[in-house]
Formats: C-alpha cells, structure tokens, sequence
C-alpha cells in the first residue's frame, strides 16, 4: 500500500509523547506530515473528518497503567474509515500495564486498523530537577529507536496488500483491564504567590480549563488531573506541587523506578 499523508493525533500535556510521535515520523519519511494536537480543551472541540488513506499515529501518556480518561473522550470524537493506525504510548519509566492494549481497542472501535504499537519511555510529569524519574527522556537513543520504528513501519505498509487489513496485532496488558488508572486525589498544584508574575502560561497549557488567570492564579482541583504541564513550563517555577501524598509518591518512583527501561515495539520486528 502506499501512503502520502500521516497524521499525528495526540494528547500530551508535557510533550514527550508529541516529542516520540514526531520521531516515528521522521522514520516514516513522509513529507506530509500534520498535527491533530488534541491536549487543549479549543482543539478538541473541533470536527475533525473522517480519516480515510492516511496513516494515523495515535499517542496518550499513560497513567495509572491506562490512557488518560481526558484522551479517550477526545479520541472517542474521531472516526476512520480502515485507517492504518499506529498506537503509541508513552509512560514515565514504571509501567504501561494496560495501556497499549486499550489504545488499540479504542482505535479499533473508531474504525482504525492497527498494524505496529509501540511503548516508550518519557520524563515522567512528576519529575523535577531534585525527584528525577527518567529526567530527560525521550533522549537521543529513544529518539533513534523511534526513528527506526518508523523506518520499519514504512517497509510493512509498503508491503501490505488491502486484502490484509485485519492483523491481529499482539499487545501485552489484560482486557478486562486490571489496572486502576489514576486514583483520585484532591490536589493540584499550588501557585507561589511572591514569585508568581501572572503571565498566564501556565492556564494556556492546562488540558482541563482548571487554572484561572486574572488578579491571581486560581485552580479547580476537581477539574485537575495532575499533568504537571502548568509545573514544567511555569517560567518563574512558580507552580509547585507541595501535597504530602503526591511528593511521597514521586520519591517513591524515584527510588523504585530508577531502572532504565527500553522502549518496546510490537508489530515489527526490530
Ligand atoms: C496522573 C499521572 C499518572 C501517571 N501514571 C503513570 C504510570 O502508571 N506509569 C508510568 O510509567 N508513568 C506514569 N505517568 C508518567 C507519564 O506517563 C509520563 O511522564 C509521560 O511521559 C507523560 O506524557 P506527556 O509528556 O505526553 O504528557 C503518570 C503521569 C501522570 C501525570
Ligand atoms: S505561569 Fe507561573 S508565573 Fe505565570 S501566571 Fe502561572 S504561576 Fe504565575
Ligand atoms: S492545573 Fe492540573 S490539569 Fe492543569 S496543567 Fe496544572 S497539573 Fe495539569
């Protein structure tokens, strides 16, 4: 089959997963390349058509060992027409548990076929310069094996035949899904009022409409899903997390997480 068009469709509030996204399609070398960035509430409020001969990327952080509930609802808007799909997920150096396998269904049930899946490995959201939980990742060797993954799903699609659409790809994880995904905390980060200068970066890279900008800086816990985005790109490193069970869970993945692991892809043979 030939392809001449791919398209990017993701949630990441802090990047790694566009960053590992775009790697894989620089493997592909495919020169039409676009984005549907559904992280912000504006975006993802759009119709988007129907996909149809496009290849399609499809990638969500994980959390809680599943995809983020916010990501299933703004996929859950698209559907394809036996678009070829490649579900990717990106997860902070502990687990994915059953997150590949339910981005695979989802895509399945919106009329995708996917033909590769791949896991890789991001700084995790709760990390910062002093809890480092895979501190810089995707680095250069992640964003060499996303590049040869991509180079390997382009032989397998020039290869296949439309009569093969209907691959079985085998994915780990457990359907039923067995993980929890994100347990519910009531907290969210806090805004360091002598540093803050109220710029508003940080509502304008919140996924869920919770901050609020106006004298100072409001969020609605309730509508917070812990992102960390407004955190990491803060630049006066005014938004901090300073809930006890939140900090004792990221010294926790320090100390239990600190194993490098390597990205996994399914599908191909690499
Ligand atoms: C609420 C929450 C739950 C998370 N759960 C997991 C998890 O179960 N396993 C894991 O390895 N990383 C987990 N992470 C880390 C993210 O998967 C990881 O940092 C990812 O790279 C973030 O993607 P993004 O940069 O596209 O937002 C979690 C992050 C958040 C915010
Ligand atoms: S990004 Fe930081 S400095 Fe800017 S308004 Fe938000 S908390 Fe304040
Ligand atoms: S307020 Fe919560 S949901 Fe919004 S960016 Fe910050 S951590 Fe993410």
């Amino acid at each position: 089959m030939k392809v001449n068009q791919v398209k990017l469709v993701y949630f990441s509030p802090t990047g790694t997963t566009q960053k590992v996204m775009e790697s894989i399609a620089k493997g592909l070398a495919i020169k039409n390349v676009k984005h549907i960035n559904l992280t912000l509430p504006a975006e993802s409020s759009q119709i988007y058509p129907v996909f149809s001969d496009e290849l399609v990327i499809m990638g969500a952080p994980v959390y809680g060992g599943r995809i983020p509930v916010d990501a299933i609802k703004r996929f859950s808007q698209l559907k394809a027409n036996d678009t070829l799909v490649i579900p990717v997920v990106v997860y902070g150096n502990r687990a994915f548990e059953d997150a590949l396998l339910e981005l695979n269904n989802l895509a399945l049930e919106l009329g995708f076929r996917p033909i590769a899946g791949g896991a890789f490995i991001g700084e995790h959201s709760f990390a910062t310069k002093s809890i480092t939980i895979a501190n810089g990742r995707p680095d250069s060797l992640d964003v060499q094996k996303a590049i040869a993954f991509g180079a390997k799903i382009k032989t397998k699609v020039s290869d296949l035949q439309p009569s093969d659409l209907q691959i079985d790809l085998e994915l780990p994880g457990s359907f039923p899904y067995e993980a929890d995904g994100v347990r519910k905390l009531a907290v969210s980060p806090i805004t360091k009022k002598d540093i803050c200068t109220v710029c508003g970066t940080c509502a304008s890279v919140c996924p869920t409409a919770a901050i609020s900008v106006e004298e100072k800086v409001t969020t609605q816990t309730s509508l917070c899903i812990r992102c960390c985005a407004c955190i990491k790109t803060c630049p006066e490193k005014a938004r901090i997390m300073a809930d006890e069970t939140w900090t004792n869970i990221a010294n926790w993945l320090q100390e239990n997480c600190s194993t490098r692991k390597e990205p996994q892809v399914f599908g191909v043979e690499m």
